[in-house]
């Protein structure tokens, strides 16, 4: 596939994407980052592919931005690329998107993590934002996306303080949406994209965007969005197809494309 710092595969109907640069625990440089772009917005415009999975190694999911690259950087430098700007791509996908972290999720790692549509922990997981102690703060979306998911006040002591988290009270405060055995990580997160892959693929984008319409809304225009895409279900044969199994008691073929 051309990749140096990221595996790319197709699993069924799932993609796999495992970041691969071990001897820098997956830290995040630009051209990993073009990779991963590349790779997803790739799998998010093949219509044989439901759900993406994105993961690390066992020791670390990434370790953050790579701070051998960003060191020398100037002001300048930084504005004039936008740095990190392009890590927006992955919002824009429709495919479902599933973070599977196990190790270290620090700094860019954390932000990557959260910038998925949902997070499986691996009991061995460790999530934080320790920018302050490098000197800078969150560059990736990592002050608005923690305080989103975690609430104000643990978002501001982890962002002022550097300290980490780990799997169960991530879990606890709402970060991942379940934790696993390691051993059982990839598993598990293949298995849930193989499940949501095996859905309607409109229907589940339509559902993404709806949960997603959540963070960039009043509650009335979030529930006036929701109830319309909700019509447009109606349009799909994926509706009366899923309706008619349910009444014939036997289970759904969706068209999935
Ligand atoms: C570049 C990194 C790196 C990183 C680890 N490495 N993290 N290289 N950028 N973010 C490299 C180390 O330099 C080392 O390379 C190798 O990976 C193994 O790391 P060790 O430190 O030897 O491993 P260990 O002792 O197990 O400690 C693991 C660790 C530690 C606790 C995760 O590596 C660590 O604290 N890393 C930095 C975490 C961090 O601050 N992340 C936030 C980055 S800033 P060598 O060549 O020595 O073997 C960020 C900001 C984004 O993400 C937006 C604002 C700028």
């Amino acid at each position: 596939t051309g990749y140096e710092h990221i595996i790319l595969e197709r699993r069924g109907r799932v993609g796999l994407i495992t970041l691969n640069r071990p001897k820098a625990l997956n830290a995040l440089n630009d051209a990993l980052m073009h990779e991963v772009v590349d790779a997803a917005t790739g799998l998010d415009r093949d219509p044989e592919i439901g759900a993406i999975v994105l993961t690390g190694s066992e020791r670390a999911f990434a370790a953050g931005a790579d701070i051998r690259e960003m060191a020398p950087q100037t002001y300048q430098d930084m504005y004039a690329a936008d740095w990190f700007a392009g890590w927006n791509a992955l919002t824009r996908l429709r495919t479902p998107l599933i973070a599977a972290v196990a190790g270290h999720a620090l700094g860019g790692g954390c932000e990557l993590a959260m910038m998925c549509d949902f997070i499986l922990a691996a009991d061995t997981a460790v999530f934080g934002q320790p920018e302050i102690r490098l000197g800078v703060i969150p560059g990736i979306g990592g002050s608005q996306r923690l305080t989103r998911a975690i609430g104000k006040a643990k978002a501001m002591e982890m962002v002022l303080t550097g300290r980490t988290m780990d799997a169960a009270e991530a879990e606890r405060c709402g970060l991942v949406a379940r934790v696993v055995p390691a051993t059982r990580l990839l598993d598990e997160a293949l298995a849930t994209a193989a499940t949501i892959a095996g859905m309607s693929a409109p229907v589940a984008m339509l559902a993404k965007e709806a949960v997603n319409a959540a963070f960039e809304t009043t509650l009335a225009e979030g529930v006036h969005v929701e109830r319309r895409l909700f019509h447009s279900t109606f349009a799909l044969a994926d509706q009366k197809e899923g309706m008619a199994a349910f009444l014939e008691k036997r289970a759904p073929r969706f068209e999935n494309r």
